[in-house]
């Protein structure tokens, strides 16, 4: 799975924008948070977010694909900014660390979202929340097309239903879910939804 994902985007990190939600309106960023950008790609938005928070705040952007981090660490150069190469399924960071874990695209990867969820409850502060867009199928994907290592590198074959999706992130005992934004489109055959959420560690 590691390798279908990083061959795919090894070749992609000229790419402006991978994302499948549009963040931006709902980031809630206060001068001073460290912030941690999971699947941050070659690391533009976390470049921009670098302007919210102000000159003590830290942005972390960890991916998988050593090329997107390469990229990233290049095209990014400011003291605030460090990017990690890494899983989400194991974050190389102590607990309590983030005000904010977010996220475009990417979770969608994983075929154990509830670990993926459990990290980032993990790293969070008390208080602090996550900011997630991501795929997610309108009815569940077959199973010739949810373990096909292809389809889920790119970006559909992993996607689960949002109620299940929802159903990991409550049972982890986050707080204040919510829906922020939501857009339905086929893909390969298949009705997909990009979801934003937002939720806090109490
Ligand atoms: C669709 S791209 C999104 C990139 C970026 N968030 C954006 O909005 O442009 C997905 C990114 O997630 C990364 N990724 C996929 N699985 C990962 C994993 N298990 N751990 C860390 N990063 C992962 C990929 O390398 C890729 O850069």
């Amino acid at each position: 799975m590691k390798e279908k994902i990083t061959e795919r985007y090894s070749k992609e990190t000229e790419s402006f924008s991978l994302g499948c939600a549009n963040l931006s309106p709902f980031l809630a960023i206060r001068e001073g948070d460290h912030l941690l950008e999971l699947g941050c790609g070659s690391g533009k938005q976390a470049a921009r977010l670098a302007a919210l928070v102000g000159p003590k705040g830290i942005i972390v952007g960890l991916d998988l694909t050593s090329a997107m981090i390469e990229r990233a660490r290049i095209e990014n150069v400011d003291e605030r900014l460090t990017f990690v190469e890494g899983d989400i399924h194991r974050l190389p960071f102590d607990e309590d660390s983030f005000d904010l874990v977010s996220s475009n695209c990417v979770i969608n990867h994983s075929r154990d979202k509830k670990l993926v969820f459990a990290e980032i409850l993990r790293v969070l502060r008390p208080g602090g929340h996550f900011l997630i867009g991501d795929v997610m199928a309108v009815e569940r994907l077959p199973e010739e097309v949810s373990s096909d290592p292809t389809a889920i590198a790119d970006c559909y074959g992993g996607a689960i239903p949002k109620e299940e999706y929802l159903e990991i992130i409550r049972a982890l005992g986050f707080l204040r879910i919510e829906q922020l934004d939501s857009r339905i489109y086929p893909k390969a055959g298949f009705l997909l939804e990009s979801v934003t959420l937002r939720g806090f560690k109490g």
